[in-house]
């Protein structure tokens, strides 16, 4: 398979669990490289759903190695719910998942003040997932975070945590919010502590042992390009890079290394949280939702849901380097007559065929639309290519070519089977 990353080409939720479970068959090693237990991957198997938040969707599939890598926020007592869950569902974790040991912690503090800061700015909020993510990042670029190495060494990690939580609790009161007991939080941590240290190690060096020996490395991009800290819709972002370069710093496998780029993306748009969306639609979003589909993995929000948006994928290719495409979700407009592709942007006399970099210009655009006639017929038992209807693959063709890459994989259903190749 070579080195690939994955990342998504949208607002996130493209429906990437499904994809890197399909293309983690072929690969060795899986690696979770930025973001925390923000992130909620989907995976079906054989009728049975498991939604991972930290833990590579690798550890699903027979020995595979699973990386938390670097770059990811772990919050410690959040991963041992989630590794106790796949283990009663008899997952074998031991022996197959690694925790970098540089990995930075989310303790209570940050989800507390993710609260805090989400209730002070009011109708101007991100609508983060409250889960700390942000202000863990914050402290990591600080350079006050406390790591997974910090953890599993009981004494350094009492004295880091007696400093942060003095600091963090003086920080709540001028919220007006409760000050976090250093015994409760200690306690909590240490023995989540004890449970992960089997799995800590240096996955910088053991990832370099696996690309020396020409495994196949699958890199599991969490999130969605629009979503980064640099070149997303900030402030309306969550706090990590999701394009492909935070693939090669979360993890410490440098770019040279890289074969190919993934690109996810959804036959339309989605997006949870607040900040601009261009084609945005209310009646795609109604129709998708009464049909059961689009409501957060991780929080259960109902998604805002919109028309294919290719300005967005294009401005995802190219930041990303996206080589092919994973088409996801298209069964989901086999009932609309007439499609609708975003092409450009209009804010008022301009024409724009890039996303600003300012949100409030984003905030301003009005899409440019060019429309396609729907097929009207499922396309959720087609398993190869030629089995979907003609209008349902120029549709795919189209959306393809104006993100600039190569169609490879379509999605139209969530299990394994319901995955269409291109040759
Ligand atoms: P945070 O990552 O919790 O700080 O949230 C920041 C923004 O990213 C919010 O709009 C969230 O809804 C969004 N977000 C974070 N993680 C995900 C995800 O896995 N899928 C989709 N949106 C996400």
């Amino acid at each position: 398979m070579s080195n690939t990353i994955l990342v998504g080409a949208q607002w996130g939720d493209e429906g990437k669990g499904k994809i890197i479970d399909v293309l983690t068959e072929v690969a060795d090693v899986v690696v979770r490289t930025q973001g925390g237990n923000n992130a909620g991957h989907t995976v079906h198997i054989n009728g049975q759903k498991f939604i991972l938040h930290l833990v590579p969707s690798g550890i699903l599939r027979k020995n595979k190695v699973c990386v938390i890598g670097n770059g990811v926020v772990v919050d410690p007592v959040s991963l041992v719910e989630e590794l106790k869950d796949l283990s009663n569902l008899g997952i074998k974790i031991k022996g197959n998942l690694h925790l970098s040991e540089t990995a930075h912690l989310v303790l209570p503090y940050h989800r507390e003040l993710d609260s805090q800061r989400e209730r002070a700015k009011g109708k101007n909020k991100i609508g983060t997932t409250k889960r700390g993510i942000g202000p863990a990042y914050a402290d990591k670029a600080a350079r006050t975070g406390l790591r997974v190495l910090d953890l599993i060494q009981p004494e350094r990690f009492k004295a880091k945590l007696a400093e942060r939580i003095r600091e963090n609790n003086g920080i709540l009161k001028a919220f007006g919010a409760e000050p976090l007991s250093f015994k409760k939080v200690h306690d909590q941590y240490r023995a989540a502590g004890d449970y992960l240290k089997p799995f800590v190690t240096n996955t910088v060096i053991l990832l370099h042992a696996a690309a020396q020996r020409g495994d196949n490395i699958l890199f599991e991009g969490a999130q969605g390009t629009f979503l980064d800290i640099d070149h997303g819709t900030y402030p309306f972002v969550t706090s990590s890079n999701t394009t492909a370069g935070g693939a090669c710093t979360g993890s410490g496998v440098p770019p040279h290394r890289i074969d190919r780029v993934v690109g996810v993306m959804k036959a339309y748009t989605t997006r949870v949280g607040e900040g601009p969306l261009p084609s945005e639609n209310a009646e795609i979003a109604d129709m998708l939702h009464a049909m059961g589909r689009e409501f957060g993995a991780t929080t259960g929000r109902p998604r805002r849901c919109g028309w294919f948006d290719a300005v967005a994928t294009r401005h995802a290719r190219i930041v990303s380097g996206i080589d092919e495409l994973a088409v996801t979700n298209l069964d989901g407009l086999d009932s609309v007559q007439t499609l609708k592709i975003c092409t450009g942007y209009r804010d008022g006399r301009k024409r724009l065929d890039y996303i600003p970099s300012d949100v409030e210009a984003l905030a301003r655009c009005e899409p440019i639309y060019t429309e396609l006639a729907g097929w009207m017929a499922p396309t959720d038992q087609a398993t190869k290519w030629k089995e979907l209807p003609r209008r349902a693959r120029d549709y795919l063709h189209t959306i393809a070519d104006l993100t600039g890459a190569k169609l490879k994989i379509v999605s139209v259903g969530p299990g394994r089977e319901q995955t269409i190749f291109v040759e």
